[in-house]
């Protein structure tokens, strides 16, 4: 059964009537109305352990500016945080994991099964469902185990990684042993969030770009792998689900990212959507790659970025456009629908010469 909507057909590399935009981190600071239900939950992670309002944020950019898909409000630091690790957001900080995993013993003592303490999400996602009806699809998504392992081992966000790779060159056993569980816990929760009713899901390897290529494929890409392949690739409504991968820092792996059986591969900015587009040759559609940076110019600029992503893509099948990364917290709701507006607006009969 083909799907209807044009996220999930463009996923599959299926014909639309136009290319399809979402936005990375489309929930967030820039917009009011996400301060202001933040409030009123407190702090960030009540908001995501709160289904009423953190199915309310969802649908906020949905509202404001008609985008193509929802991604489930939620973040990839509540898989630790289910495994027993303690979690807060500092204000300023980012997130802090305190105490760290280091140890044989640290790594022993996490628990299994995370994805049976994260009814919450469960719930958020079945009233993200009903708040979007049938128009707008639904994308949950996962930490890849290399990034999540990187805040877990470092206790939060790190500049130099030095605590994760001293582990990786120096204990790459125990490093594999913390990859194979949180491997097993990202497939059992993304199957989860798939028979809970998204309809795609995205992998974020944000810190796969840190690793030189052969450990990259080693520690990274290998369960990325183990996971794409132990997902159900069938929803319970029957549609098949489009498993995005989205491995920032990471255009030179892209070879290896199709070979995972992925559907779709997100590019940052910093590959060229054209010739990544000729070397993927319809094996998987592409998502991206506008860098989020474009949203501080004008209105004007904006379009003119966004068009060029539209044209470097061409008049072919299978692209979702995107950020190459998250929006960021100091764009205002103006750039970013000057963006959607370029990208629903464009007219793709200018593509065919
Ligand atoms: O995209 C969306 O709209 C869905 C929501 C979403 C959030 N985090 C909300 C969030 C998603 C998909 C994530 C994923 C996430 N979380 C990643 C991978 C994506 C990426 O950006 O590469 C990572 C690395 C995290 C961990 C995390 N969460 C960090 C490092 C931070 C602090 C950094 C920052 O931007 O302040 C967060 C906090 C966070 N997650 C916020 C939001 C809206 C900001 C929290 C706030 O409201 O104060």
């Amino acid at each position: 059964m083909e799907p209807r909507h044009r996220f999930l057909r463009a996923c599959l590399g299926l014909e639309t009537d136009r290319t399809p935009i979402w936005i990375m981190r489309q929930a967030g600071r820039y917009l009011p109305e996400y301060m202001e239900t933040r409030r009123q939950a407190g702090d960030f992670l009540a908001l995501c352990k709160n289904p009423e309002l953190a199915a309310r944020v969802t649908l906020q950019p949905i509202e404001r500016f008609g985008l193509d898909a929802a991604i489930l409000f939620s973040d990839i630091l509540v898989i630790p945080e289910a495994m027993g690790m303690p979690l807060r957001f500092g204000v300023g900080e980012g997130p802090i994991l305190d105490p760290p995993v280091r140890s044989a013993q640290d790594i022993a003592n996490l628990r299994g099964n995370p994805e049976e303490r994260l009814e919450y999400v469960y719930n958020a996602i079945r009233l993200i469902r009903e708040g979007l009806g049938e128009t707008t699809p639904l994308i949950g998504f996962s930490g890849s185990p290399w990034t999540l392992a990187t805040y877990m081992v470092e206790g939060g966000s790190s500049k130099h990684f030095s605590r994760i790779k001293g582990m990786l060159y120096d204990r790459p056993d125990l490093l594999q042993d913390l990859l194979d569980r949180l491997a097993e816990a990202v497939t059992g929760y993304l199957n989860a969030q798939i028979r809970h009713g998204v309809q795609a899901v995205q992998i974020f390897d944000t810190w796969g770009g840190i690793l030189g290529h052969d450990v990259f494929l080693q520690f990274s890409l290998e369960s990325m792998k183990k996971i794409v392949k132990g997902l159900d690739r069938v929803g319970p409504d029957g549609q098949r689900v489009p498993v995005i991968l989205f491995a920032k820092g990471c255009g030179t792996h892209l070879e290896s990212m199709i070979a995972t059986g992925c559907d779709v591969v997100g590019l940052d900015w910093t590959t060229p959507i054209d010739a990544a587009r000729r070397q993927a040759g319809g094996r998987v559609a592409l998502q991206g790659n506008m860098d989020p940076a474009v949203l501080q110019a004008s209105p004007g600029r904006i379009r003119q970025e966004a068009e060029k992503v539209l044209r470097a893509y061409g008049p072919h099948s299978g692209h979702v456009f995107n950020l190459g990364h998250g929006v960021t917290p100091d764009c205002t709701p103006e750039s970013v629908a000057a963006l959607v507006e370029a990208v629903q607006g464009f007219d793709r009969g200018s593509l065919i010469p």
